[in-house]
């Protein structure tokens, strides 16, 4: 904790209630700013967003990327290592695009022709924005559009692979032959921040980039990861082979995996981290064990029934030489989470084991289909049902208790396909449309051991607290207070009447109940939240404002005329017709954004 930082834990603001509507809404007392919008100027020189949506791919590698998820502040130091919180850098996700928003055609329409240049672009929507922000005299934040440190990672930015998959057969392309560099980081979801001042990004739903020209079967891995013909609709692998399964098979190895980036080295190459595991990663929360020192990094893999990992490193963090740790994440061991019952069912309390993956153990042999630990870690998941982890509600970010070692939270966003006859102790709903957020407790608070103790923090939606569906963003802050971001059902009609827009809540750890704190515009997800050490500021991302989503209609996402959802056509002819946040009156179409929130008093955040 910051000198600056009081040891005050408790929170006070005046709740807010769940709403629908155009706006952020933040607490009486506080102001929420816009500082980075999808298109804005980042790398130094960069054009303004056009609104037309005239930009090139080149210029679009050089403003603001889409999607806007995980945010972290790095803080710039004084002379005597002390923690600045007027100035930093903030790295933030771009996870996908709206097509109705992104192109001025119907992506979706087969006989409109994509070419290789919109495929450009939207791989530029993708990746990591690292910017510069500074507080003025007036308390408003600004980017620093001439900072050197301003850097875009996109689809197409030279990252190298490291760890013990390095260099496998499964890796090895046509266009990297020796399987230890690829083009670009896609769909990054979750982060996470290291003590030695890197980010660490997740890429998550890879396999939606991916398509196939001609006749296609997946493979076993192939399916395990959800690849397919079709993908997600992006239609990149019709003019660029990389996405065409057929033409580089290998190619989606090389991605769902944790990426290492150096935000205050401009110039250094982003490394792919095989030894934390190939999934759908939603974040990577790091902790250093305090006894050992030990890196211990935990993760989920976000699809219905799948895992919740951690990896521990074998070398200890070095607090005196930061240059030692910058390759401490290439090894160590990776570990998936096995829930079990404490021999009392149905009271949401459990014991667990931490289960390795290493290639030679019972289950993870040659004759079991796995030919070293690199093959191993490139099919993780086929690794971790071998062993009989868990299946989970859709793993989504990790949360470490800064003041409580050995204890972290889970948020299982949902999972509507689970059965009466799938239910456990740890995911005891059926169709759980809600989702819940589960209490992991270390034995004996050794984060690198492989036992714990585990209970179900909260249920989400069941009426015993402000009502929520979907939590998915967690993160707390140093201070010690959890804070929960959603990404759900935003309908505010039954079974979500009452819930309102996508939020964010902070929770009471004793109590097990949540105050809602910020509530976000139509049609978006809250996610991604850090703070400055004095937690007089904070940065929230606001990701697809304006998205119409699944399920039935949000009350302003019916178009009057036709009586149903906007279409994506319709969007396209009209961009603001559900939504013009954050730009209002001058919008030419919704667009992710930060957004900065502070006192008008100055004071901290939630006191
Ligand atoms: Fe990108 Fe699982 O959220
Ligand atoms: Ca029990
Ligand atoms: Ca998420
Ligand atoms: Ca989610």
């Amino acid at each position: 904790v910051a000198a600056s930082a009081p040891a005050n834990t408790e929170v006070a603001f005046a709740a807010l209630a769940a709403s629908s509507g155009s706006k952020v809404l933040v607490p009486h007392g506080y102001v929420a700013e816009i500082l980075y919008r999808w298109g804005d100027p980042c790398v130094a020189g960069s054009p303004e967003f056009a609104g037309d949506l005239s930009e090139t791919s080149a210029v679009a590698e050089q403003q603001s990327g889409d999607n806007h998820d995980a945010i972290n502040f790095f803080p710039f130091r004084n002379a005597d290592g002390s923690e600045r919180s007027d100035v930093g850098l903030l790295c933030i996700n771009h996870e996908y695009l709206n097509p109705e928003y992104y192109y001025d055609k119907l992506v979706s329409d087969p006989g409109v022709v994509f070419t290789l240049e919109d495929a450009r672009k939207g791989q530029a929507a993708h990746g990591v924005s690292i910017i510069e922000v500074m507080r003025n005299s007036n308390g408003k934040w600004n980017v620093n559009r001439n900072s050197t440190f301003n850097r875009r990672i996109h689809g197409n930015t030279q990252i190298d692979i490291t760890g013990p998959a390095r260099g496998n057969a499964l890796l090895q392309t046509a266009a990297d032959p020796t399987g230890t560099r690829v083009l670009g980081t896609l769909n990054n979801c979750g982060a996470g921040q290291t003590p030695w001042g890197t980010y660490i990004t997740c890429e998550e739903n890879f396999n939606g980039y991916f398509g196939a020209n001609g006749a296609f079967t997946p493979d076993a891995l192939q399916a395990r990861y959800g690849l397919n013909a079709n993908g997600f609709g992006y239609r990149w692998h019709e003019s660029d082979p990389r996405f065409d399964l057929n033409a580089n098979p290998n190619e989606p190895n090389r991605h769902g995996w944790v990426v290492e980036i150096d935000p205050f080295r401009p110039a250094s190459t982003p490394k792919k981290r095989t030894a934390l595991g190939r999934f759908k990663h939603e974040n990577a929360e790091l902790v250093i064990d305090p006894t050992t020192k030990k890196v211990v990094v935990y993760m989920g893999c976000d699809e219905r029934f799948e895992y919740v990992y951690k990896f521990v490193s074998d070398a200890a963090y070095d607090e005196s030489n930061m240059a030692a740790n910058a390759d401490i994440l290439d090894t160590g061991t990776l570990y998936v989470a096995q829930f079990n019952d404490d021999g009392n069912a149905g009271d949401g309390v459990g014991v667990g084991v931490w289960i390795p993956l290493v290639f030679g153990n019972p289950n993870l042999t040659v004759g079991d289909g796995f030919l070293n630990q690199g093959d191993l870690l490139i099919r993780t998941r086929q690794a971790a049902s071998a062993v009989g982890a868990t299946p989970m509600d859709r793993p989504e970010w990790v949360a470490a208790n800064p003041l409580k070692p050995g204890e972290v939270f889970v948020t299982l966003t949902n999972n509507s396909n689970r059965t009466l006859a799938q239910v456990d102790e740890a995911n005891p709903r059926a169709n759980n449309i809600y989702g819940h957020i589960i209490r992991i407790n270390e034995m004996n608070e050794d984060a690198t051991g492989t036992t714990f103790d585990w209970n179900i923090f909260l249920l989400a939606g069941d009426g015993t607290q402000e009502l929520f569906n979907s939590p998915d963003g967690l993160q707390f802050d140093r201070l010690g207070r959890l804070w929960v971001q959603t990404d759900g059902n935003f309908n505010n009609v039954a079974p979500f009447a009452g819930h309102g827009n996508n939020q964010m809540l902070v929770a009471d750890l004793e109590a097990g109940t949540v105050q809602r704190f910020f509530v976000g515009p139509d049609g978006c997800e809250v996610t991604g939240v850090t703070w400055t050490p004095d937690m007089r500021t904070m940065f929230v991302d606001i990701q697809h404002p304006g998205e119409v989503g699944s399920g039935a209609g949000h009350p302003n996402s019916i178009n009057p005329a036709t009586g149903v959802k906007y279409t994506e056509a319709e969007l396209i002819a009209d961009p603001t017709a559900f939504s013009s946040w954050p730009d209002g009156a001058s919008a030419s179409r919704p667009r992710s954004g930060t957004v900065v929130v502070r006192r008008t008093d100055g004071g901290i955040i939630g006191t």
